[in-house]
C-alpha cells in the first residue's frame, strides 16, 4: 500500500550536527508514494545524509528503495570476496558486502575491521556514484562508527587564499587503493603522483540539484593536482585536507541493526572507525550511478 496515508506521520529530525537527519514514520518495506518520496528528496538535499532506523530490509527491499534514487551501480569488480557471502541471488551484481566476517578463512566482504579513512565512494571512476546506501545487518557492540563530513560547509569555510588556489583546478583520484589503504587486485604502488591511475575531477564541484559548491577531494593518498609541480600539489592537497578533515564538519553514526544510511556522495565524505576483529559487523551496500562531475 502506498504511504500516502502516512505522509503526515513522516518526520525529519536534523541531527543538530553539520549534516544528517533522522527520518521517522516510514517503513521502507512498503511502497512509497511520490509525495512521500518528494519529502525525502527535499530532506536529502538539505541534510546530505539521512538515517532510517528500525528497518527490516532484505536485499530485494534494499534494491527497491535504492532504485528510487536512480539507477543501481554494479558491485565493483575485483573485490576478492568469498562467493558465499549472504547476498540474495537476485542481488549479487548490485549489493556489495562490507564486513570483517570470514567463511572458510575467506572474507565475505570488504574493509575488514580496520579504520577506513575519509573518502568519497569510487571517485576514481569517471562517473562517481551519486549516492550510497548502507544497511546494518550485524553490528559490533562497540566501534565501527561511520563519520560523515559536509564538504559544502568545508568549501564555504575555506580561507580566501585556499579557495582561490583550489578553484578551477582538477585532481587525480587514485584508483589503485581502497579506503583502508589496501591495493586493489592488479595495482601496485607508484612513486610519482603524476602517474597515479584514476579519474580526474574538479577540486570544487557544483551540485547538479542544489547548485551549491563543495570540495571534492576523494582520497588523499595518490592524489595529484593537475598541472602543478609535485611539491606544490602536495602542499595544496595537505592544506585542503587539513581544513576538510576538521571535526567541526563531521557527524558520527553509531550503528544499530536495522539502520539504513543514505548519503550524498557528491558533497560529503565518510570514514569508519576500527573495531574489535573478533566482533561481527555485516553491512549491505548499494550505490546509485552518478552524473559527470560539474566544475563550480
Ligand atoms: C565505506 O567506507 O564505504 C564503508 C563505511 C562503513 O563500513 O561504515
Amino acid at each position: 500500500m502506498p504511504l500516502d496515508s502516512q505522509t503526515t506521520a513522516l518526520w525529519i529530525q536534523p541531527t543538530g550536527g553539520p549534516l544528517g537527519a533522522d527520518v521517522y514514520g516510514i517503513d521502507l518495506c512498503r511502497d512509497i508514494a511520490p509525495s512521500t518520496f518528494a519529502t525525502l528528496a527535499d530532506a536529502w538535499a538539505r541534510h546530505l545524509v539521512l538515517r532510517f532506523s528500525g528497518q527490516r530490509l532484505d536485499d530485494d527491499g534494499l534494491m527497491r528503495f535504492s532504485r528510487m534514487w536512480g539507477e543501481l551501480d554494479r558491485v565493483p569488480l575485483g573485490t576478492g570476496v568469498e562467493k558465499v557471502n549472504g547476498v540474495a541471488a537476485s542481488a549479487v551484481d548490485w549489493v556489495t558486502v562490507i564486513s570483517n566476517v570470514k567463511v572458510g578463512g575467506k572474507p565475505i566482504g570488504g574493509l575488514g575491521s580496520y579504520e577506513s579513512v575519509w573518502h568519497t565512494d569510487m571517485s576514481y571512476n569517471p562517473l562517481p556514484p551519486r549516492a550510497s546506501l548502507l544497511y546494518a545487518i550485524e553490528c559490533p557492540p562497540a566501534g565501527g562508527d561511520t563519520g560523515f563530513s559536509n564538504m559544502e560547509l568545508a568549501y564555504d569555510a575555506l580561507p580566501a587564499d585556499l579557495k582561490k588556489a583550489a578553484e578551477g583546478k582538477t585532481c587525480t583520484h587514485d584508483s589503485s587503493r581502497n579506503s583502508a589503504g589496501e591495493f586493489r587486485r592488479g595495482f601496485k604502488a607508484v612513486s610519482d603522483p603524476r602517474e597515479t591511475p584514476g579519474a580526474v575531477h574538479p577540486l570544487v564541484r557544483k551540485h547538479p540539484v542544489t547548485g551549491r559548491k563543495s570540495l571534492f577531494l576523494g582520497r588523499r593518498v595518490g592524489a595529484y593536482v593537475q598541472g602543478l609541480a609535485v611539491d606544490d600539489s602536495e602542499a595544496l592537497l595537505n592544506a585542503l585536507w587539513a581544513h576538510a578533515s576538521q571535526p567541526k564538519f563531521a557527524w558520527y553514526q553509531r550503528w544499530r541493526i536495522g539502520d539504513l544510511m543514505l548519503w550524498d556522495n557528491r558533497c560529503s565524505m565518510h570514514r569508519r572507525d576500527a573495531f574489535d576483529e573478533t566482533a561481527r559487523r555485516v553491512m549491505h551496500r548499494t550505490q546509485i550511478v552518478g552524473e559527470p562531475v560539474m566544475a563550480a
